[in-house]
């Protein structure tokens, strides 16, 4: 770790941000911290803070880094108070850092691989950040606790399981916490889990209640009149074929109104015919539901795609504000959810405001305004043949925070291209396997990805007025997967991008006036904050996450445990420089056995099994540049056979999140070790796969 502390001398511009006034969500931003994930109260991902601005930015410098070992993907926004800072790494740990000094004050490890071991599987490791409040900060585990840990000493208070050790949930996001109470959500919709939130108490663990999003067996009673209400939009036995609508991301809690919004996610399985014979709504998948702090009772929802069927979701950053809509101040919520739209919604009532395409999107025309729907393109359920739209599951937008500035009035949002081609999976439509641990991801349709303009696969940060629901400005980025953003009252707008630049932009009109190479691939939202009169920006630096599905775009050259992850931080006249970090490698060195014979169709069914199991982790094609785990082509520990399946079959890799796999019989087994081998001698020039093999996937968090 480096670091160089500016003095206070430079704090001459420091002025007028104590005296900011109420911002758009009533609330006084007087506060020099970040106190949760989304900043202030409101979630804007905003700050009153103006030292750092047009005219200093350009004195911006790094102050400190702080190299963080076994860490991959880092997602979380970090949250500050008082200075320190608190946040999480891809397994759920929690890290407590000196903000001023970049000390580690101390670490908590839950140790995740020790619980539901098997359940390793469901999900590359990522965490998008902690909440701190009652001297406690709070984190939930991949494998589904929630735990409270001691703000000062990093020991654990409490600790509650969140899932059932049977069920096919994770936890990904970050805790809220209001009043007395936290709130949690969890993953799992693609696995088809029955989705729901947790409130527990602060001070014991205890729990308050919990808010189902979608019905279970209605012969099993409902647990809230909402159930009924949301049972009468579903069909057939969807308890037993699986629902979905994981809040795996965003819920913001509302201080004006008290009461929380939840983002719901996709459906699954995707295919609607298996998962709602009948036809129907489903709610609350894909959906923004209001529900009361104290009781978690339904308040109003708002569903953006009705009977959902490719893996959108509605899981993206919620910003609350208030807006002069029509000549009248409005209390509105925002959101810019996969589908494309970005939507803009009365938080009082639920009511739509308004919705505009952000990008190209062609699933709907548009969004009927008196009804609330949209009006979909035709055969949009590849009801009649496979059918190609924009966008992809990945979105136009997916869980790397926008900000929303209320001195701009502008919402700046990390922006994606990329289309989707969907079929039908006939096979599973005749007789739907279940979703199990082994196979988890039963989809019902086949998806690839496409790329058919030349802005597809590209990425843009776009500057987005919310009330005429027009873009600004964009600034382009030649890949997709990018960071999230902060405004700021300083007139700025932060970013990182996936090749590893730190940017600051003028919030007005996008100009780059400032710029950092952090040497990886940035993908986590930066925050900044205050301490002694200081301004400082701080930024999580890890590439990963849903990299896996998207390895065709998402490779830039950052191989699996080269490039250190880092927490930087930054402030005006700062002169700290990174330690050394190895360059950008897109090169692959394929081991090989030469004297082995390729079983063809071993190879296909290898690809099957590898394209349910492996991909999300590893990458497409076993083509894994950039992705949270090693390149298989490269790994010598999958040339023998013998060895390659001692390795899956045992837990010897689990503390660095290598699934075991216990359950896959010795043929399954050769046939992934066949499908590897082949991808090594493709790589080699020495050969090319059977056929096309499409695998399906389920990008998201
Ligand atoms: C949840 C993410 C995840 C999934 C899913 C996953 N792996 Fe891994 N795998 C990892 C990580 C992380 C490592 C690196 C562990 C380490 O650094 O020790 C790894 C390591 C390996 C290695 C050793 C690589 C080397 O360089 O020696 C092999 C072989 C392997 N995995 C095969 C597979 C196969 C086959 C599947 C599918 C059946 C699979 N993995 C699924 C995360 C995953």
């Amino acid at each position: 770790m480096k670091m160089n502390v500016p003095t206070a001398a430079l704090l001459v511009t420091f002025s007028t941000s104590l005296l900011h006034s109420a911002d758009s969500v009533g609330i006084e931003l007087r506060d020099q911290n970040w106190p949760g994930v989304g900043g202030q109260p409101g979630e804007q991902h905003y700050s009153a803070l103006d030292q750092i601005n047009p005219r200093t930015v350009a004195k911006l410098g790094l102050a400190w880094s702080l190299d963080l070992d076994g860490e991959h993907t880092l997602e979380a926004t970090p949250v500050e108070i008082d200075g320190t800072l608190y946040f999480s790494g891809q397994n759920s740990a929690v890290y407590a850092v000196n903000a001023v000094t970049g000390k580690l004050l101390w670490k908590f490890d839950p140790e995740r691989y020790k619980y539901r071991p098997g359940h390793l599987r469901l999900l590359f490791p990522v965490n998008r950040g902690v909440a701190v409040a009652d001297g406690k900060v709070f984190v939930g585990t991949l494998d589904g606790r929630l735990i409270a840990i001691d703000a000062h000493d990093g020991r654990a208070i409490w600790s509650v399981q969140t899932v059932s050790d049977d069920s096919l949930q994770t936890i990904t996001g970050a805790p809220r916490v209001f009043k007395d109470k936290v709130v949690i959500g969890n993953t799992g919709g693609d696995a088809g889990a029955r989705a729901y939130v947790t409130a527990y108490y602060l001070a014991t663990g205890k729990q308050a209640w919990r808010f189902y999003l979608v019905p279970g067996n209605p012969a099993d009673g409902f647990e809230q009149p909402a159930m009924k209400m949301a049972a009468a939009t579903w069909s057939g036995e969807w308890w037993k074929r699986g629902t979905g609508g994981a809040a795996w991301d965003s819920i913001v809690y509302d201080r004006d109104l008290d009461r929380l919004y939840i983002g719901t996610g996709n459906s699954g399985p995707y295919n609607p015919r298996v998962r709602n014979p009948g036809g129907g709504d489903n709610l609350f998948l894909t959906s923004i539901v209001a529900v009361d702090a104290d009781t978690g009772q339904y308040i109003w929802h708002y569903q953006m795609n009705p009977n959902e069927a490719w893996d959108f979701k509605a899981t993206a950053n919620i910003i609350l504000a208030e807006m002069k809509i029509g000549g009248t101040r409005r209390k509105v919520l925002a959101q810019s959810p996969t589908n494309g739209f970005f939507y803009v919604i009365d938080r009082e009532t639920g009511k739509l405001i308004s919705a505009e395409k952000t990008g190209k999107v062609t699933w709907a025309d548009h969004i009927d305004l008196k009804t609330g729907r949209p009006i979909e393109a035709k055969n949009i359920r590849y009801e009649n043949g496979p059918v190609t739209f924009w966008p992809s599951p990945y979105g136009t937008h997916n869980w790397q925070p926008m900000s929303y500035s209320p001195a701009t009035g502008l919402a700046y949002i990390p922006a994606m291209q990329l289309g989707g081609r969907w079929e039908n999976d006939k096979a599973f439509e005749k007789s739907p396997p279940p979703h199990t641990l082994k196979s988890p991801y039963v989809t019902g349709a086949i998806l690839q990805f496409v790329k058919a303009d030349r802005n597809d696969g590209t990425g843009s940060l776009i500057a987005w007025n919310p009330v005429t629901q027009t873009m600004r400005w964009r600034v382009r980025y030649p890949h997709m997967w990018n960071g999230g953003t902060l405004a700021t009252s300083g007139n700025l707008v932060f970013q990182g991008d996936g090749e590893g630049r730190f940017h600051s932009y003028d919030a007005r009109d996008g100009k780059e006036l400032w710029s950092f190479d952090a040497k990886l691939g940035i993908i986590a939202a930066p925050i900044t904050f205050s301490v002694s009169g200081i301004q400082y920006v701080s930024l999580l630096v890890g590439y990963g996450g849903a990299t896996g599905f998207g390895s065709d775009f998402a490779s830039k050259g950052w191989k699996y445990n080269r490039q250190p992850r880092r927490l930087l931080t930054f402030a005006l006249n700062a002169k700290a420089e990174l330690p050394v970090t190895p360059p950008r490698d897109n090169s692959v060195a394929p081991v090989d056995d030469p004297k082995l014979a390729l079983d063809e169709e071993a190879v296909v069914r290898g690809a099957k099994l590898y394209g349910n199991g492996c991909a999300m982790c590893h990458g497409l094609r076993a083509s894994s540049i950039g992705v949270p785990a090693p390149d298989l082509r490269e790994a010598s520990t999958a040339v023998d056979l013998n060895s390659f399946s001692e390795l899956l079959r045992t837990n010897a890799l689990a503390i660095n999140g290598m699934p075991k796999y216990d359950d896959y019989s010795p043929e399954e087994i050769r046939d992934l070790y066949m499908y590897i081998r082949a991808a090594a001698r493709v790589a080699l020039g020495k050969g090319s796969f059977p056929s096309a093999m499409p695998v399906s996937g389920a990008p998201g968090g």
